[in-house]
């Protein structure tokens, strides 16, 4: 296939914009711009005929969109199954033997296996059929703390199979992180794993998940055999995934679900200390992540499609399980880190493999950016088409980086805009239509509407920066309510402007006529912490659990390759001196309370926070000094005098 060499044009203002080359075009599912208006005229017909095309419906829905604000529901009445539309369909046809799970463990010399669709068909009905015979019931909550091995798409379609709802929880949060879940969700079951392998070491998962069930309704725990470590099993609660698999039926029949039904829970972090359960239905959410999947990053049947996203957030949901797996997809999941043994591992799977789609977050990016573009170059990457990103803004080197190095100049850079709540991707260049701008997503996804407010709730103008939002039709894949918590979901969701417009707390500037979006970052007190999403107040309570320490204030700080990092700044209990022990005792403290990615860069242990007379912290002021800007007016300051010293302490 012969490829022009130059496809970049460069527009009337200077900047970079690519546009698809005419075999993208001619690959691509959707080339043609008049789908964005074909979607506009009537989005609930656009994502009816979309839902009905892409799912095989049990019974058909009678009501294609209700909305009562600030609740919305798609699909009223329709019953179906995801696990039956992600397996039961493909096995009836071809793809019974197609690839559908290769997995690469992080040990080089350990083997691959592969699931072919059939495998997957046959592990996910025996486990659907262990569940039952442990007695979960339709509804039922079962946790999930597995790390990337086939196993945790097994349990989460074999939950879906049977109608309970799986809750996962990303493997490298701590016990305590995991108990606080599970006890939110009251989850009758846990599979888990007694370690796996991170960085050539280790980690006993099994030793943490006993922390995690303390104190729960959990009854049982199935334990996966992956890295053999020994562990401790409690009789009468812990089982081996093995020795009940072994002995059951091949068979389980799927569920007929109504569409509204709960697929399942996340947990994410907002801006108090307790991370919320963001509750996603099955039809809605299945249609949005088959066609996101599918028209976003291109996927086609001969594709080997990577997303390096960990199965604990939700881009790990959608694209590393639902939505190429409901479009009979084959996927790559790797267990382990990027660089082991060596900074070239990813490179080294992506030829191994041949991947074709391949799609990670801007940290990862500038990280492999720093190692240097001799470790991409030592791979023949020639199998890689279209490239992706997700989670957090991306800064232009990282862009054209990606975009030169690791996709040859060839691939287009899809940037994709979304959150867990949006359960899949929202704003982004369509492979076959871009622009593709780096620092741009691009469009609202076609049949969804967007908009950008200023703080009065005026729409902002072309260039002008101000708050996303979305509006009515809701994208059948956004989040139907935060579990057991209906006042959150509405202070958090729908009060900024209103119970009609969905509030992301997100920045963004209209770019262009065309409607494409550059987003600039959270605006609240959540932080993207190498892609990962932790809010200030989650570290502060882990911090305030220390016994030295009398009042603390987390704000993110820039970071040139994480994006942010948390920085603390810790008041000590009177007669408690600052060292560099309690340093690191509070930092263990915070591994120890969320995990290893909320660590504190840096511990400010000052006399005093900077206060208002009314006693409130300024954290505008923390976070000036953080990054660098002047602090501004601090004449409404109960303590003016803590600016000067802190910003000496924080350097
Ligand atoms: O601030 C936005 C940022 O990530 C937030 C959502 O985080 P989470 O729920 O963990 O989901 C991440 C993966 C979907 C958003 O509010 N974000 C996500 N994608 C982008 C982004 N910021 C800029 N550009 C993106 N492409």
């Amino acid at each position: 296939m012969s490829e022009p060499k130059k496809w970049v044009k460069e527009d009337p203002n200077n900047r970079f914009l690519f546009w698809p080359t005419e075999i993208m075009k001619k690959k691509a599912w959707v080339s043609d711009e008049s789908i964005y208006k074909e979607a506009e005229k009537n989005p609930i017909a656009f994502w009816g005929k979309k839902a009905k095309e892409g799912l095989e419906w049990f019974k058909a829905w009678t009501e294609t969109y209700q909305w009562d604000p600030p609740y919305y529901k798609w699909f009223l009445n329709g019953k179906i199954n995801a696990s039956y539309n992600a397996l039961d369909r493909h096995v009836k046809t071809w793809r019974k033997n197609k690839a559908a799970i290769i997995w690469e463990p992080e040990p080089p010399d350990e083997p691959t296996r592969v699931l072919t669709y059939n495998d997957l068909y046959r592990e996910v009905n025996k486990l659907a059929n262990v569940l039952k015979s442990l007695g979960v019931q339709k509804g039922d909550r079962i946790g999930i703390y597995l790390p990337m091995i086939p196993e945790v798409q097994i349990a989460m379609l074999a939950c879906a199979r049977i109608g309970a709802i799986h809750s996962v929880v990303f493997s490298a949060f701590s016990g305590e992180s995991l108990k606080s879940r599970m006890k939110d969700a009251e989850a009758k079951i846990l599979v888990t794993a007694d370690g796996y392998y991170r960085r050539g070491k280790i980690v006993d998962l099994k030793a943490n998940a006993d922390l995690g069930v303390a104190d729960t309704d959990i009854k049982h725990v199935i334990v996966v055999k992956r890295a053999g470590n020994p562990i401790r099993m409690t009789k009468g609660r812990d089982v081996w995934w093995d020795q009940l698999m072994a002995k059951a039926p091949l068979y389980c029949e799927p569920e007929p679900m109504d569409s509204e039904d709960m697929l399942f829970i996340l947990y994410t972090s907002g801006t108090t200390g307790k991370p919320k359960g963001i509750i996603h239905d099955t039809g809605g959410y299945l249609t949005v992540a088959l066609w996101t999947a599918k028209w976003d990053f291109d996927l086609h049947d001969d594709d080997i499609f990577w997303c390096t996203a960990d199965i604990g957030w939700i881009t790990g949901h959608t694209y590393a399980c639902y939505g190429p797996l409901l479009n009979g997809a084959t996927i790559l999941v790797y267990e382990g880190a990027l660089n082991f043994p060596q900074v070239d591992r990813w490179w080294e799977i992506v030829e191994k493999f041949g991947v074709t789609i391949f799609y990670t977050a801007p940290t990862a990016i500038r990280m492999l950016l720093r190692w240097g573009e001799e470790w991409p170059e030592k791979h023949n990457l020639r199998s890689l088409r279209l490239l992706g990103t997700v989670g957090e803004p991306i800064n232009q080197d990282a862009w054209m980086w990606y975009f030169n190095h690791i996709g040859g100049g060839r691939c287009p850079v899809i940037d994709t805009w979304w959150q867990t709540e949006t359960g899949a991707t929202l704003i982004n260049a369509l492979p076959g239509i871009g622009p593709f701008i780096p620092t741009v997503a691009g469009r609202s996804f076609p049949g969804t509407i967007h908009d950008i407010l200023d703080e009065t709730g005026q729409p902002v103008k072309i260039g002008e920066g101000g708050y996303l939002v979305q509006k009515s039709p809701f994208s059948p894949g956004m989040l139907r309510g935060v579990y057991k918590d209906p006042e959150r979901y509405a202070a958090q969701y729908w009060n900024t402007y209103g119970d009609k417009i969905y509030y992301t707390s997100d920045g963004a500037i209209w770019w262009d006529e065309l409607g494409n979006i550059r987003l600039t970052g959270r605006v609240d007190d959540v932080m993207k912490v190498a892609g990962h999403r932790l809010s200030t107040a989650e570290v502060e309570n882990a911090l305030t659990q220390n016994s030295s320490v009398a009042e603390c204030a987390v704000v993110a700080a820039p970071h040139e390759v994480k994006g942010e990092v948390p920085i603390a700044f810790v008041v000590l209990k009177q007669g408690i001196n600052p060292s560099t022990e309690l340093e690191s005792e509070l930092i263990q403290q915070v591994i120890r309370a969320i995990g290893p990615t909320a660590k504190p860069a840096k511990i400010v242990m000052t006399d005093a926070l900077p206060k208002t007379r009314s006693g409130k912290i300024m954290r505008r002021i923390l976070k000036a000094l953080v990054k660098g800007e002047t602090v501004g007016d601090t004449t409404t300051l109960m303590n003016p005098e803590t600016v000067e010293d802190l910003k000496q302490k924080v350097g």
